[in-house]
């Protein structure tokens, strides 16, 4: 086992839940975000009939994976790749026919944060790197570095910190180059009038900003959840667990689209413009975490989960909007 791989899965009750009614069936399942293969065990071992696709676009995560999964080898494929190819990939390992069920369990695993070589931490002195799949050429260092100040006002803007993006992006260019995280977290820290500070320390929501213009994760996740639900074979399940509003904002409205099929049709009025749901939403709203999870592992209290279920045509009709 990986001793230096240790991440606690997130609301694992709530997903084997989620999960319980594949658990007879014999066909395929895809944890799309494989991590420390938290999740992936415990339903390789609740779920006999079931093959694990495991996903994962960073090495260190399908190396720790493939150790604590070991035992389940015969029943298990592993590849190392980004969600948002996941269609490609089922229909590699001859999957695509038979998904029943789809875990996507966004953001990062603790070791990612943890490792401060990574880069993804403001309180851990590190290189500005912050890359999930640390073959891709972009890092932290070029996003600070070699954006222009319109395309950095929009990033901090779009994910988490309007209120000072100007600020902070002043701030950064007048010290650029830029070299180290805790470098960084300097900078937004003298950026940030006092007076005016919401809760924890202003880098956090700058160094989530940048993280997701890194690694592309807004793109990738309205691609990775369309293809998810496409893939889904009648009655499978997907179950999207994400970690910060502008994250769970999409899943929310890619959801919605997949139980209307795009309707926009007055909600009193009959559907008269043929949209063909694919799915049944299976949360309303979003789940939260149980004060007693989050009082043992504080990364579980800022999980958002919903879960949705493909239609099967031959038992539903249109369903509208829900
Ligand atoms: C929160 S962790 C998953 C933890 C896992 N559920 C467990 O029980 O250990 C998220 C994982 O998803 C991976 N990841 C995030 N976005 C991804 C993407 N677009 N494609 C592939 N992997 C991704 C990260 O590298 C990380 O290992």
């Amino acid at each position: 086992m990986n001793q230096n791989f240790t991440h606690t899965p997130v609301m694992l009750k709530e997903v084997l839940d989620f999960f319980s009614p594949i658990a007879q069936k014999q066909g395929w399942f895809i944890d799309a975000t494989l991590g420390g293969a938290g999740h992936a065990k415990a339903i390789l071992e609740n779920h006999s009939g079931l093959s694990l696709l495991g996903i994962d676009q960073d090495q260190i995560a399908i190396e720790a994976a493939t150790e604590l999964l070991q035992f389940f080898s015969s029943r298990v494929v592993i590849k190392k790749a980004r969600f948002d190819e996941i269609s490609k990939i089922a229909r590699s390992v001859g999957a695509e026919n038979n998904v029943l069920g789809i875990l996507m369990d966004l953001g990062l695993s603790s070791p990612q944060i943890d490792f401060a070589h990574r880069g993804f931490s403001y309180s851990l002195e590190g290189p500005l790197d912050m890359r999930m799949d640390t073959t891709s050429p972009r890092t932290a260092s070029l996003v600070i570095n070699q954006s222009s100040q319109e395309e950095l006002i929009n990033l901090f803007k779009s994910n988490g910190e309007p209120q000072f993006a100007k600020r902070i992006t002043s701030a950064i260019i007048k010290n650029r180059p830029i070299k180290t995280t805790t470098e960084l977290a300097q900078i937004v820290d003298s950026a940030v009038p006092r007076a005016n500070r919401r809760k924890g320390h202003p880098a956090k929501r700058v160094f989530q900003a940048i993280r997701i213009a890194v690694n592309q994760e807004i793109e990738v996740l309205r691609s990775g959840l369309e293809q998810a639900i496409d893939l889904l074979s009648p009655q499978g399940r997907l179950v999207v667990i994400s970690y910060h509003s502008g994250e769970d904002q999409l899943v929310k409205q890619v959801f919605q689209d997949a139980g209307s099929g795009g309707c926009r049709c007055p909600y009193y009025l009959p559907c008269v413009c043929g949209a063909i749901p694919k799915a049944k939403v299976l949360t309303t709203g979003s789940r939260k975490a149980t004060s007693n999870e989050i009082s043992f592992n504080s990364r579980s209290s800022s999980a958002r989960l919903r879960s949705l279920e493909a239609l099967d045509f031959n038992k539903s009709s249109h369903l509208g909007s829900m």
